[in-house]
């Protein structure tokens, strides 16, 4: 694998080839055996706060705990002797084979954690052949990204004003984004006092603190901030609308939430209707919700609860699928939060999800090893779904079901 990147200082043009990860990364990623294992890499790596962001969640984190929890309400009930020889883990969504169900949930301030995060996000997705959903709150203009990744989604939190969304729109559209993921779960900037505990904001305020931070973690302060900043400037909020948005880093300057409260399903239909493209709706939960979308003409919804980071709690997504799979049976229902074993990826399918998303691992994984960490991630989550299918008995991805491979934990213990 190799690729190359252009950096763009004022002055020149550094053409950068990419031949794969350097010795220090090797020896790195050999320690990381589980999706888990990134976590605790990233923890030494990143200065507090910023740890704290991906990490944390809202209120008491207990959606984040149950969403993990809720995989162990399951169990498998293997099948034996089933010749396996031929399993893949393809799968067909909106009329493309990916290389497996899953891929990368849209996770903003990805060039903040990660040296061209967004980047190296959708070029560890495109070189294992799964979707990578760009975050409306990335760092690095969306129009570079698609280069990056032409088969990038992109996620965006519009306003519940007209302008706006039109504006933004016409921008994905003319970028040749060709699906959209309007995420709905954020009406309002969630409660998460423990990202205000470890210093976090948005932008970030410039304080002792945080610098103290950079010294304590010099191989972040260097390798990702400092060059950052020399090769790209101080990273602005590129995406949130048509124009750019405000500075990651300010004793100022404050973000733009206006009108997300307004948001309702009139513009929803509004977006539909100039959206011609792919259209998917994210953080849904209820499935009177997902009746809607699919009135309205979504091709797709994808059940969270946004990783237990906006309404503490939330049901966890697992529990809420049986429903909204039922409400609509003709368009794909994906889900994530929680997702960090193969295992977790067949039990979800087994609960009718056509494919999953994954958020945190990635943020992590790209942090500690850019897009090398990436791919490893997609590649322990594909072996480790891989050994399982094999282990209850399944050859394809679509012979996974609810009660053959997967039972409630409850049916075996009543
Ligand atoms: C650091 C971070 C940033 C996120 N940013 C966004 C975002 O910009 N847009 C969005 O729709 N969801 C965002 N999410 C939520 C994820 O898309 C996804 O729903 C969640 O991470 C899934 O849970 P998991 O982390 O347990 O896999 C973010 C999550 C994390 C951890």
């Amino acid at each position: 694998m190799s690729s190359n990147e252009s950096i763009k200082t004022n002055k020149t043009t550094i053409n950068t080839v990419y031949s794969g990860p350097s010795k220090r990364t090797t020896r790195l990623l050999s320690r990381v055996l589980s999706l888990d294992d990134f976590e605790i890499e990233a923890k030494k790596l990143l200065p507090r706060p910023i740890f704290g962001y991906i990490s944390g969640a809202a209120e008491n984190n207990v959606s984040r705990k149950r969403n993990r929890e809720s995989f162990d309400d399951y169990e498998f009930l293997p099948r034996v002797l089933n010749d396996v020889s031929k399993r893949t883990t393809t799968t067909e969504l909106f009329g493309k084979t990916y290389a497996a169900p899953f891929g990368i949930a849209p996770i903003g301030l990805s060039a903040l954690y990660a040296y061209r995060g967004d980047i190296v996000l959708a070029k560890g997705a495109a070189q294992e052949n799964v979707p990578m959903i760009l975050s409306g709150t990335s760092l690095i203009r969306l129009e570079e990204v698609i280069k990056a990744n032409p088969d990038a989604w992109f996620q965006a939190y519009l306003p519940g004003d007209d302008a706006n969304i039109d504006a933004l729109l016409q921008r994905v559209e003319k970028a040749n984004f060709k699906t959209l993921v309007l995420t709905v779960d954020t009406c309002v900037p969630a409660n998460r006092e423990n990202n205000v505990r470890a210093g976090f904001s948005t932008p970030l305020k410039p304080s002792f603190r945080l610098l103290l931070d950079g010294i304590l973690h010099p191989r972040w302060s260097i390798g990702t901030f400092l060059k950052t900043i020399t090769f790209h400037g101080i990273p602005h909020f590129e995406n949130s609308y048509a124009h750019r948005g405000a500075p990651i880093l300010s004793p100022t300057v404050e973000r733009d939430f206006s009108f997300r409260d307004h948001l309702n399903w009139s513009h929803v239909e509004r977006i539909r209707k100039l959206w011609k493209g792919t259209f998917v709706i994210k953080g849904i939960l209820n499935p009177e919700d997902a009746r809607k979308a699919v009135e309205i003409g979504a091709d797709g919804i994808i059940v969270s609860n946004h990783g237990g980071r906006q309404l503490d709690g939330a049901i966890a997504p697992l529990h809420a699928l049986p429903a909204i799979v039922q409400a609509c049976p003709n368009i794909p229902v994906m889900m994530d939060s929680g997702i960090r074993r193969g295992g977790d990826v067949i039990k979800a399918l087994a609960l009718g999800a056509s494919f999953v998303f994954a958020g945190r691992p990635f943020a992590y994984a790209s942090s500690v090893a850019g897009e090398a960490g990436v791919q490893h991630a997609l590649g322990i989550l594909k072996s480790e779904m891989m050994r399982n299918m094999a282990l209850v008995g399944v050859n394809d991805v679509r012979d996974i079901n609810i009660n053959e491979q997967v039972i409630p934990y409850s049916k075996r213990v009543r």
